[in-house]
C-alpha cells in the first residue's frame, strides 16, 4: 500500500518511520511518498496561504498549490483523505477499510484551514482523530498511517490482530511477564495453571470488567 502525503511539513514524517513501520517499509508492503506542497507555490515567493475572503483570523491555505500538488501524482481515482478535527471521528473500523487500499492521498492541512473549493473538487474522507484541536493535520495524518499500515497484508501476524483492543469491540485482558511475583504482586494463578480453556474466560472476563469500567460506550455499541 502507498500513503502519499500533500503537506507542508513534509519532514515530519520521518517521525513514523521506525519499528513496524520501518520494517514494512523495507519490506515494501508499504511506502511513504510526501509531496511538498510549497513546491507547487503560485510565485516567486513560493505563497501557499492568504488571508480569509470576509475576514477573520489566520490564514487559509490557496486552493492551486494543493489542487497542482495532487495532480502531480495522477492518481485521479484514489481516496484522497483530507485531515480535519471537522472530519468523521476516526475508528479501527475506518483503519480496516482503508487497509484495502492500494494508494491512499492524505491531505494534511494548516493555520485556519484550507479553501473549501479544494475540498468540493478532490477530497473523498474527511476525517478527525479526536475531539480537540491540534495546529495540524500531520500527526493526525501519522496517526492515521501506522493505525492502517499495521492492517496491511503481511505487514504484522495475523495471530497478532486477533485478539487486541477494538477488533472484537473490546479492551485487551491484562498480560503479565516474568518475575511471577513483583513487589508483592502476583501473577494471577490461572495464567500459570495451563488449563487453556480456563484463562480464555478469564481474559474475557477481565476484557469485559475493562471495557464496562473504561470505556461503556463500547459495550452499549455492540448491543
Ligand atoms: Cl485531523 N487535524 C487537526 N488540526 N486537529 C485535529 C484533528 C485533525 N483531529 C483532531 N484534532
Amino acid at each position: 500500500m502507498n500513503f502519499h502525503v500533500l503537506t507542508l511539513f513534509p519532514e515530519a514524517f520521518d517521525g513514523v518511520k521506525h519499528s513496524m513501520i520501518k520494517r514494512a517499509m523495507d519490506d515494501e508492503k508499504i511506502s511513504i511518498n510526501t509531496v511538498y506542497i510549497r513546491d507547487f507555490a503560485i510565485n516567486s515567493r513560493r505563497q501557499t496561504d492568504d488571508y480569509p475572503y470576509g475576514g477573520g483570523a489566520g490564514m487559509i491555505i490557496r486552493p492551486e498549490p494543493i489542487y497542482d500538488a495532487w495532480q502531480s501524482l495522477n492518481l485521479p481515482k484514489s481516496r484522497v483523505v483530507y485531515l480535519t478535527p471537522s472530519g468523521k471521528v476516526f475508528n479501527q473500523a475506518l483503519a480496516q477499510e482503508l487497509s484495502q487500499e492500494t494508494d491512499l492521498i492524505l491531505l494534511c492541512g494548516h493555520y485556519e484551514g484550507i479553501d473549501q473549493r479544494i475540498i468540493d473538487e478532490i477530497v473523498t474522507d474527511e476525517i478527525s482523530i479526536g475531539d480537540y484541536v491540534l495546529t495540524g493535520g500531520e500527526l493526525a495524518a501519522m496517526v492515521v498511517i501506522d493505525a492502517v499500515a499495521r492492517l496491511v497484508q503481511d505487514v504484522i501476524k495475523p495471530e497478532s490482530l486477533a485478539h487486541e483492543s477494538f477488533s472484537d469491540g473490546l479492551l485487551e485482558y491484562p498480560q503479565y511477564t516474568r518475575p511471577t511475583e513483583f513487589l508483592g504482586r502476583k501473577v494471577p494463578e490461572i495464567l500459570l495453571s495451563g488449563h487453556h480453556g480456563e484463562i480464555a474466560k478469564w481474559r474475557y472476563e477481565k476484557a469485559l470488567e475493562s471495557t464496562s469500567r473504561k470505556r461503556p460506550d463500547l459495550l452499549r455499541e455492540k448491543l
